[in-house]
């Protein structure tokens, strides 16, 4: 039976993944989240007590993380999945300094420990990395595309994605990277911008667009990002990156006009507001490698339709995101967004 050590597990795509995994395998699990304001328990409710162990500590505490990697060193399939990070842009413009910490230190404690125990890890990453695409050209991140970070937060993932590979060359350490797209679905803090599009329809709140509403994201929903890292964990070549997206390139103006048609508003009913520093025009994925060599498809191959789901999930769920709401919205407003 599989072991896994999932960093992160607690957040928007961590928990997710620990559901895939209890649904697909049967791996036994251990979270390791610090639980910060993006965590949730709530999302890890209701999981097998003999296949989920979850302990709150930080990435960075070597002492906690080289314990719980020493427990998979001798068991069969005995795997690390890094999800823990620092993860919204405009957090990292506002303090760049727990970027830094937990993307950069974060990945350099997972790595020293992998490396002393001898198990195979997979990194999380994000096509934020490749910079941003000009909107009229054509092309499309691949896995030889130069890295050129923008921000605070990517520029922290680009340099823990650089440790990962001087690891794997310089010390043979096992593993894999992913560098995946805009994720949208259950459980994505308000923070983010769909999330917060729909909860603010929810709350008779205005819809905020950052500047024009021109810049690009390529969406994918956070259960086929699971598979791709399942996959990846199971069939993927060591010391190789992956790509992964689902072909879902839409601007945030047509997105934003999708959120308000579905909750029944008028499409044009949304306001722009100030835009952030930095920001990436687009972001496109080419997922070829992963589909070919892996045979990895996504589910959700509709986003009109995933989108549709993952409203009628908020509308359900304002117990668990009302309260982080207030707090969101203030520190958007002081920034006059
Ligand atoms: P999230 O912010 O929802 O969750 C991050 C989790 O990490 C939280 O549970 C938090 O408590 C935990 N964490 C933060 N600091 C920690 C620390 N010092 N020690 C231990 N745990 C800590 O993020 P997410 O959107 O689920 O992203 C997860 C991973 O996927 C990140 O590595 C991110 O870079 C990557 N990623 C995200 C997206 C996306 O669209 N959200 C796309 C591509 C890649
Ligand atoms: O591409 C992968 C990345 O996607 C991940 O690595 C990050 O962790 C994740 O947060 C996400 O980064 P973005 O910065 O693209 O996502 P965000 O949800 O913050 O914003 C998406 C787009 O919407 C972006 O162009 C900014 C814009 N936006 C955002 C907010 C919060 C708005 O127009 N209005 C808003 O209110």
């Amino acid at each position: 039976m599989r072991r896994l050590l999932v960093t992160g597990g607690a957040g928007f795509i961590g928990s997710n993944f620990v559901h895939h995994v209890l649904e697909h395998t049967d791996a036994r699990v251990t979270v390791l989240d610090a639980f910060t304001y993006a965590a949730s328990r709530e999302a890890l409710e209701g999981l097998p007590a003999d296949r989920v162990r979850v302990v709150e500590g930080d990435v960075c505490d070597a002492g906690l993380v080289g314990a719980l990697v020493g427990e998979l060193a001798d068991a069969e399939g005995g795997a690390v999945v890094h999800f823990a990070a620092e993860s919204h842009n405009d957090n990292s413009l506002a303090d760049p300094s727990p970027f830094v910490t937990t993307n950069v230190v974060g990945t350099f404690t997972v790595l020293e420990a992998v490396r002393a125990h001898g198990v195979r890890l997979h990194h999380v990453s994000t096509d934020e990395v490749y910079g941003d695409l000009e909107l009229e050209d054509p092309g499309r991140f691949t896995e030889s595309t130069p890295y050129r970070p923008s921000s605070p937060y990517s520029a922290s993932k680009a340099g823990a994605d650089h440790l990962v590979r001087a690891w794997v060359r310089s010390f043979g350490v096992a593993a894999t990277l992913s560098n995946c797209s805009n994720n949208y679905g259950p459980w994505q803090h308000v923070e983010k911008f769909i999330p917060r599009q729909i909860t603010n329809v929810l709350d008779g709140g205005r819809v905020k667009l950052y500047g024009s509403g021109a810049n690009v994201r390529d969406w994918i929903h956070a259960d086929d990002h699971s598979s791709a890292v399942l996959a990846i964990l199971e069939r993927g070549v060591i010391g190789a990156t992956y790509l992964v997206g689902a072909d879902g390139e839409r601007s945030n103006l047509e997105v934003v006009r999708l959120v308000l048609e579905l909750m029944g508003r008028d499409p044009d009913d949304f306001d722009h507001v100030t835009d952030r520093a930095g920001h990436d025009l687009r972001y496109a994925i080419d997922p070829t490698r992963l589909r070919t060599e892996l045979g990895w498809v996504p589910r959700f191959t509709s986003f009109e339709e995933g989108l549709a789901r993952t409203i009628e999930w908020y509308a359900a769920h304002a117990d668990w995101w009302r309260p982080k709401k207030a707090r969101v919205e203030a520190a958007y407003a002081a920034k006059g967004q």
